[in-house]
């Protein structure tokens, strides 16, 4: 391969821009062209592509966001759309893909990857930590940082009014940062999609006298239709459990942004670096991810098929420290 095309697609996450310095570096160092490729699969459609050198990457590992901007893209949804994407792919010389992004970004990596005799390799870039094959991905642990320094300030005032509040966290229907956002946080419980199918856990919750012996509680909640969302959950409460004065507060896209963390950087350029090692394997259509500390191929069929579980034993966890 003598000239690779890099893009980020999708939600942004935090370590987006370490991915790209990464790539971007160790695509120089082993001889190749690396050409930037603007917005996603759309600035991919409509020609937004400029060669990067070194310096283009210059500065921005501590940069949160994505210096090459991001986009959902519908026309790369349609074949007519992917085709003309190839040829754009093909008229700037470019021989194979690296697509930093989540679950949707992968989804058309992988189908532009099998209609066409192009090499890709993913990165997962997203806070919602719900691809399956790694143990994180790139974003999850800063999102999770800010959400802990969040609830830390929401509990001051938490504490000072006696009220039950409820925070609704990020994760488009996983529950990674809402479960180990309340573990980290001190929160007293977490409604979460996972769970939320099996029983109802605000009953749950208020049965088991959670609040008995404190004069504040925070429930961390992951936004998705099965838990109902903070909003829904509170409003729930407000009728079925007169007593508690309820309060919501809804992260949203604050969760995106901001410096990513030091575990961010290092996971987004050991995968950047590897992203090339695996194209220079002969690799193709492979996201990496990282188990136990190193780094490994997954398929884009396993890492987007497969539902990633949680951990069910933090649900315990949490449940024993929150008494
Ligand atoms: O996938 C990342 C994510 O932040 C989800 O947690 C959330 O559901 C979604 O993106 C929000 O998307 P948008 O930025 O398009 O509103």
């Amino acid at each position: 391969v003598k000239c690779i095309g890099i893009l980020t697609s999708g939600g942004d996450a935090p370590g987006m821009n370490a991915a790209i310095r990464a790539v971007t570096r160790s695509a120089i160092y082993n001889g190749m062209a690396v050409k930037g490729i603007y917005r996603g699969f759309k600035g991919l459609i409509t020609d937004e592509i400029a060669e990067f050198k070194t310096s283009n990457v210059s500065n921005i590992i501590q940069r949160g966001g994505t210096i090459l901007k991001t986009a959902r893209c519908d026309e790369f949804k349609t074949p007519e759309g992917r085709k003309q994407a190839y040829d754009k792919l093909k008229e700037h010389g470019i021989e194979a893909l690296v697509a930093i992004g989540g679950d949707g970004t992968l989804t058309g990596a992988r189908i532009f990857a099998q209609e066409f005799d192009l090499p890709v390799i993913g990165l997962p870039g997203t806070i919602d930590n719900d691809l399956y094959g790694t143990d994180v991905t790139i974003g999850y642990d800063t999102a999770l940082n800010t959400i802990m320094e969040c609830v830390d300030k929401i509990r001051d005032t938490a504490t000072s009014h006696d009220r039950l509040f409820f925070v609704e966290v990020m994760g488009r229907d996983a529950g990674f940062l809402a479960l180990n956002g309340a573990i980290a946080s001190g929160a007293e419980a977490a409604i979460i999609p996972e769970i939320s199918l099996e029983k109802d856990q605000l009953a749950e919750m208020i049965e088991t006298g959670f609040r008995k012996s404190k004069n504040s509680s925070i429930v961390l909640v992951a936004e998705s239709e099965v838990t109902g969302g903070a909003i829904g959950v509170a409003e729930r409460v407000k009728k079925e459990y007169p007593q508690f004065d309820v309060r919501v507060s809804i992260l949203g896209h604050l969760q995106r942004g901001g410096s990513p963390s030091a575990q961010d950087r290092i996971l987004a350029t050991r995968m950047g670096v590897a992203a090339i090692d695996a194209l220079l394997d002969d690799q193709r259509n492979v996201m990496m991810g990282i188990q136990n500390d190193q780094i490994v191929y997954v398929p884009f069929s396993k890492a987007i098929k497969n539902d990633k579980p949680i951990n069910r034993d933090l649900l315990n966890t949490l449940r024993v420290a929150s008494i």
